[in-house]
């Protein structure tokens, strides 16, 4: 483009009158011609005449005095001038406006009120504005500003939005070519109906969307602050726009829709002079608009980029097949409402267009579920604000959903689906448990942070965490690589959902991210029973009455997953780490990932993976892989002789013999010195009768045959009713009860080489 001013500088430079054109103001009298400019004060921006390369069109334009090519603001692109004896005054009134050689007026800009000693200035951000000189400078507003009209360039500063009060709309409009500043087809602003979205349009046509602003961002644009930029974003009542700053007033910056419609914001450094690409709003075929039309995902990293989601199949596979995927997706299986239906978690992507849908930002995201279940309607629903509540929901058809590549925000849709859907994609399952989605849970802990971390389980980490409404929760964080940790997770939920019980640990609900899965539990504050039992000190607390409430608790909690609830579970892996204590130390069995559940009148069953815990596992189980409700009383009779002695069966001790715990409470039963296991700690308070009946219950759980163990409804019978004590059986040796021959601190009787074909799997007791 040929810059006339240039052409004007080197007149002057050699008239030897320079500083001719080096004036920032126009005033009524005066008037800028073809080849004088006006220059802002900083000598940034310059404003004057330009005609574009093998063009006799003459336009007003504001570019950088640095880069005279790079125009910023055009004046007159709808009206150019065909005549380079064109020139700019500003009237008496304050109206700017352009004339041709015959004094045709051209081109106005009416400014919002009269003045009475108007003023043009160009700035040095690039605003050319009309202000009155007799006004006060702090307070003024301008009468007119370019920063109103923009054009294809927003500049730090300059406004991208709507005012709801005067309708105003400022947008960006590119230019038709690269030679042609006059208005072509591309807009860029903020459309608002319900939460504000960016748009590119060619004419109507929705070319990109920026994704709906979500309390944080806007969910489908790139981050845009840096070390250089600071953003603005304002929405209110009144009005919604967003601008940006720069840092650094050295650094030059501009955000442009191009003549293609790529929307991209560069930079100029000081020592350069060529433009530096910072971030281009539109990066791959993703980003077209609906580019895998209705219910359509876009993922650019697979091929084809387009998949339909979940539960939908190809409008047409022929078109689909040849890469046509404007007809998009639909149901494969319609929805009918009346089944159960549920819904899906589509992660990590920029969530459909707003066409038919409905905002409430009183719901949060467990609320707007059941609001979406409720309407027939509803197809989809998602957080809206991740500062807050706030809850979409989507009627009809999902359109321009796109995986992100990066992980830049956790945000999810949950799409519906049939009953019979939801059971096919059963992995991520839809459960009958409140969701919580991963911001929540992230926020709840600080992260995951380690100071939130309270226990180191074999599936995974345990974390604290507090809800904004200050709930206090426990996070189980299954590791995600492990087969394992979602076999634990999708047990773990299926068990505990459908029972409640006060000596069970109550699950709140669950979050899945990805491949990680996080289950939430009521928080216990006193940890579990090994934290207290074990400990020299600690163990002060639990007097005999209290032990003897936490047996029983146990013991009511075990014969509830054994016969009273609606299933019978097999917990697998009772122990004293497994116990948690609530506030008054009640105990709650928790840990569910191995539970076994048994139908009608099953009585056992064998696995040839044996999971579970050195000390605790009945001989049955632990060599022959069998597992019944005994097995778990076992367990049971282990914990109780540990309660009552403070002693670990693993690893126990003595200077007499080699026996562990049960081995060394039946020789001391057989001797009537049942009470020398009594842990001396809590003597003071105990009462003999109850402590001995609890070392003969535990003695009877721990048989070593099936047949002579109790049932759990024989033990709570047993331990609560003082009568039957005395008519009680003789226990005979327990199972297990030799320990180590020396230094084998693993094995309690049984080979622990896991081989292929019957793999021992054994988790170590560890504190949760
Ligand atoms: C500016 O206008 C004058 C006439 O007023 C004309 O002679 C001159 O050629 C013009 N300059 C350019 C660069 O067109
Ligand atoms: C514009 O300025 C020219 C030259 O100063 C003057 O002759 C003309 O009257 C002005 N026109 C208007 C509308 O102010
Ligand atoms: C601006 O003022 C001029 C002259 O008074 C008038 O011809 C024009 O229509 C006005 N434009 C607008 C948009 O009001
Ligand atoms: C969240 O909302 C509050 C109040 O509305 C606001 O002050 C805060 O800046 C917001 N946080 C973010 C990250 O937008
Ligand atoms: C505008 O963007 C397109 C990409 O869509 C690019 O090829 C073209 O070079 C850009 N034009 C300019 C002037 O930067
Ligand atoms: C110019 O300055 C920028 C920022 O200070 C720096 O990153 C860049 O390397 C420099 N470029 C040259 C060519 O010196
Ligand atoms: C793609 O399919 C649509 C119908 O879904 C059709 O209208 C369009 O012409 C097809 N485009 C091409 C390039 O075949
Ligand atoms: C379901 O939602 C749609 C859209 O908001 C609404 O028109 C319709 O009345 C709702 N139906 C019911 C049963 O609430
Ligand atoms: C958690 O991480 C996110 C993103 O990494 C960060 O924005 C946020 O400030 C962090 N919150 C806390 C409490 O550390
Ligand atoms: C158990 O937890 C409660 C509540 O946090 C606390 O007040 C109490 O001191 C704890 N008991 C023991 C023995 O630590």
């Amino acid at each position: 483009m040929k810059i006339l001013a240039l052409i004007f500088f080197q007149y002057c430079l050699f008239s030897g009158s320079y500083y001719a054109s080096a004036a920032d103001t126009l005033a009524p009298a005066q008037s800028l011609r073809n080849g004088s400019t006006l220059v802002s004060p900083g000598q940034i921006f310059e404003l004057g005449f330009f005609s574009p390369v093998n063009s006799n069109k003459y336009y007003l334009g504001i570019w950088y005095k640095r880069l005279p090519d790079t125009v910023v603001w055009v004046g007159n692109r709808e009206n150019p001038v065909i005549d380079s004896h064109a020139f700019l005054n500003i009237s008496s009134t304050g109206y700017l406006f352009i004339f041709d050689g015959q004094n045709t007026m051209i081109w106005s800009a009416n400014s919002s009120r009269s003045a009475n000693n108007p003023v043009a200035q160009l700035l040095d951000s690039g605003n050319l504005v009309v202000k009155d000189e007799d006004t006060d400078e702090e307070t003024e507003s301008y009468l007119w500003e370019s920063f109103d009209f923009p054009t294809d360039t927003q500049l730090p500063g300059m406004k991208i939005g709507r005012n709801f009060k005067t309708g105003v709309n400022l947008y960006l409009r590119a230019r038709k070519g690269v030679n042609d500043p006059s208005p072509g087809d591309f807009t860029y602003g903020i459309e608002h109906n319900g939460l504000p979205q960016f748009f590119l349009r060619a004419g109507m046509k929705k070319r990109f969307r920026g994704g709906p602003w979500n309390g944080i961002r806007f969910g489908g644009l790139p981050p845009q602050e840096g070390p250089l930029t600071v953003c603005v974003f304002v929405f209110n009542t009144e009005e919604v726009y967003r601008s940006y700053e720069v840092v650094d007033k050295s650094v030059i910056m501009r955000f442009t829709v191009n003549e293609s419609g790529l929307l991209e914001r560069r930079v100029l450094y000081e020592n350069t002079s060529e433009w530096t690409t910072m971030f281009t709003l539109q990066n791959d075929k993703c980003d077209d608009y609906a580019q895998c039309g209705p219910n359509g995902v876009c993922k650019i990293k697979q091929r084809p980029i387009c998949e339909c989601l979940e539960g939908f199949i190809p409008r047409s596979e022929r078109e689909w097949r040849e890469l046509n995927w404007t007809g998009g997706c639909v149901r494969s299986t319609p929805l009918d409402c009346r089944k159960r239906e549920g819904f899906l978690q589509v992660e990590n992507v920029k969530l459909p267009d707003l066409l038919d849908f409905k905002l409430d930002n009183r719901l949060n995201l467990e609320d707007c579920r059941a609001e979406c279940l409720k309407n027939c309607s509803c197809t989809a629903y998602a957080r809206s604000n991740y500062n807050g509540s706030g809850c979409l929901m989507w009627f009809g058809e999902l359109t321009d959903i796109r995986e992100f590549i990066v992980e830049q925000f956790d945000q999810n849709i949950y799409v519906r689906l049939p009953a019979s859907e939801v059971e096919l994609h059963s992995n991520k399952e839809d459960l009958e448990l409140p969701l919580f989605d991963f911001v929540t849970i992230a926020s709840a802990t600080n992260n995951f942070s380690d100071s939130n971390k309270i226990g180191t389980g074999g599936f995974g980490l345990v974390y604290k965490g507090e809800l904004f409404e200050g709930q206090e929760i426990a996070v189980k964080r299954l590791s995600s690589n492990s087969r394992q940790g979602v076999e634990h997770f999708k047990n773990e939920v299926a068990m505990i959902s459908k029972l409640q019980h006060r000596n069970l640990v109550r699950l709140l609900g669950y979050c899945i991210k990805r491949d990680e899965r996080m289950l939430i539990y009521e928080f216990m504050p006193n940890r579990s029973l090994n934290y207290f039992i074990f400990d020299e000190t600690r163990r002060n607390v639990l007097t005999w009455p209290k032990r003897f409430e936490i047996i029983m608790g146990i013991s009511r909690g075990l014969l509830y997953l054994h016969q009273d609830s609606r299933l019978r579970i097999i917990h697998r892996d009772l122990k004293t780490s497994n116990v948690l204590l609530d506030n008054e130390l009640n105990p709650k069995i928790s840990d569910f990932g191995i539970a076994k559940m048994f139908g009608g009148d099953q009585v056992e069953a064998k696995t040839k993976r044996v999971f579970g815990t050195y000390g605790y596992m009945s001989p049955e189980y632990a060599i022959d892989g069998k597992f019944s409700v005994k097995s778990d009383v076992f367990s049971l009779g282990v914990l109780l002789l540990e309660i009552v002695s403070g002693k670990r069966n693993r690893g126990f001790n003595h200077p007499d013999h080699y026996h562990n715990l049960l081995g060394h409470a039946w020789l001391l039963w057989n001797d009537e010195k049942a009470m020398e296991l009594m842990d001396r700690c809590s003597e003071d308070s105990c009462v003999e009768e109850q402590v001995v009946r609890c070392i003969l219950v535990g003695l009877l759980c721990v048989q070593k045959h099936v047949e002579d163990r109790p049932t759990m409804s024989c033990v709570v019978r047993m331990l609560d009713n003082e009568e039957i004590a005395t008519s009680l059986p003789r226990p005979k040796e327990p199972g297990f009860y030799v320990e180590r021959s020396s230094g084998d601190t693993n094995a309690v009787g049984l080979h622990t080489q896991p081989s292929t074909e019957n793999a021992l799997t054994l988790t170590q007791e560890e504190g949760r």
